[in-house]
């Protein structure tokens, strides 16, 4: 009789599959404090060379492209009122929880990436 082999499949954060593999890993990288940022608030930081805005929405924490989909204008110096991120330029508004824009100039998404929050930490994956 074979050996019993755990089989893992889906996506990480799935019933059954694991966040990380010894700890944070698999991509995600460590970029703040989640104690430093209140709800309704945002801020920038750098991952990978690239500017990526954090939105603390009623405590849950987002990550977005630090960059209007309209003429790239850094959306964490607009305004964040409930989930809705409005640039700082041209008005338009996108969804922090998906980086969807929600109405403006002609304009596009804006790219979201996945967030992980362990104890006071915050990780990013892009
Ligand atoms: Fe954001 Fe124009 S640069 S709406």
């Amino acid at each position: 009789m074979a050996p019993h082999t755990p089989q893992r499949s889906g996506t990480p954060g799935e019933a059954g599959v694991p966040l990380y593999d010894g700890g944070i890993g698999n991509g995600f990288t460590p970029i703040m404090k989640a104690s430093e940022l209140a709800p309704g608030a945002m801020k920038w930081v750098v991952v990978d060379r690239e500017r990526v805005l954090v939105a603390n929405v009623e405590g849950v924490f987002y990550a977005l492209r630090d960059a209007c989909g309209h003429q790239g204008a850094p959306l964490s110096t607009g305004t964040l009122v409930g989930y809705v991120i409005e640039c700082p330029l041209h008005f338009a508004c996108f969804d922090a929880r998906t980086g969807e824009l929600l109405n403006g100039p002609v304009s596009a998404d804006v790219p979201s990436y996945q967030v992980r929050v362990e104890g006071d930490t915050v990780y990013v994956k892009r």
